[in-house]
């Protein structure tokens, strides 16, 4: 694996050498004896280490590329300012493939915007700040991230709208600016500690168009479900507004277009709408997404 071209990783630059990469025999093994199981994703599980170290040990199905995206991602994010881990070593040598890095106290912003809806509009528009930021790190030479675009994303909007309208679509978001994005910046993947927001799960991060990335979170935020003691619909007039008060501060923040992003929240949803499993989740979900397809032809 090279490391050319990348920042050196580490909370700062020159932190950790592609030489210090930790790969000894064993070293998998022992981070499952010594560590304490703190978390647990669909590509890896998050093992408490002594010295508040971390290590995300990436399950078979994880791809090497995803592992070096995490790597790089976060140190390239971490070394313009961004909130995030410390990533300290990267193994993807022998069958066990793991990243060390800096633990991060706090609860996920999932839990909070669950448990706390009076404080939900004020996070999300900090994690929108955050977003903004993560915007402004230099785009890397990574491979494009892996938001399904594919060469003409408007065409799953066609059951929706006019052909004509779906031109226009199209020739806007083609104008997207391109630049480093996240690419999963979901509320389960950032923690909160005392208000402040740490970005975690830098796996799919990559290059792409920036408000692809925006409505990448708007997308799982109206898709998300937030508990089970209320009605859904007023779920959806909650995740709503936790949308709108998000585009709202980032487009203050970025000068970046409402509309673009609302365009590409729409594409997401109906592209996620169509991937879920039969059920009432998924009509839920498809229901949000002509809706929000719907709402792009005035
Ligand atoms: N550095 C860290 N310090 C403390 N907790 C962490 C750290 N990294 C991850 N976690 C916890 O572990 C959980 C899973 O981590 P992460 O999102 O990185 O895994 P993943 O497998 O890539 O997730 P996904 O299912 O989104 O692909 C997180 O939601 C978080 O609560
Ligand atoms: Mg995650």
């Amino acid at each position: 694996m090279s490391l050319n071209g990348w920042p050196a990783g580490g909370g700062q630059d020159g932190d950790v050498r592609p030489g210090d990469l930790w790969s000894g025999p064993g070293a998998a093994g022992a981070i499952a004896a010594t560590g304490v199981e703190l978390g647990r994703g669909e590509k890896g599980v998050i093992y408490g280490l002594p010295g508040g170290k971390v290590a995300k040990v990436f399950l078979d199905d994880a791809p090497d590329a995803h592992l070096e995206q995490e790597f790089r991602g976060a140190a390239a994010a971490r070394s313009h300012g961004v909130p995030t881990w410390t990533v300290e070593r990267l193994s993807v040598e022998g069958p066990e493939r793991f990243i060390v890095g800096s633990f991060e106290p706090g609860v996920p912003l999932a839990s909070l915007l669950r448990a706390r809806p009076h404080a939900a509009a004020g996070l999300m528009r900090r994690l929108a700040a955050v977003h903004a930021d993560i915007h402004r790190v230099p785009a890397q030479p990574h491979r494009r991230w892996r938001l399904p675009l594919g060469p003409d994303p408007t065409a799953v909007l066609r059951p929706f709208l006019p052909r004509s309208t779906i031109e226009r679509l199209a020739e806007i978001i083609r104008g997207s600016e391109v630049g480093f994005g996240h690419g999963d910046l979901a509320p389960a993947n950032v923690h909160c500690r005392d208000g402040e927001l740490v970005v975690l799960d830098w796996g799919r991060s990559g290059r792409g168009p920036m408000t692809a990335d925006v409505a990448q979170t708007c997308m799982t935020v109206l898709s998300a479900r937030f508990g089970a003691t209320t009605p859904a619909w007023l779920h959806l007039r909650y995740r709503r507004a936790l949308v709108d008060a998000y585009v709202a501060a980032y487009t203050a923040a970025s000068g970046r277009s409402a509309f673009e992003i609302r365009i590409w929240t729409a594409i997401a949803m109906v592209r996620n709408g169509a991937r879920m499993p039969p059920g009432r989740r998924k009509a839920a979900v498809e229901s949000e997404a002509r809706r929000c397809a719907r709402g792009l032809a005035a």
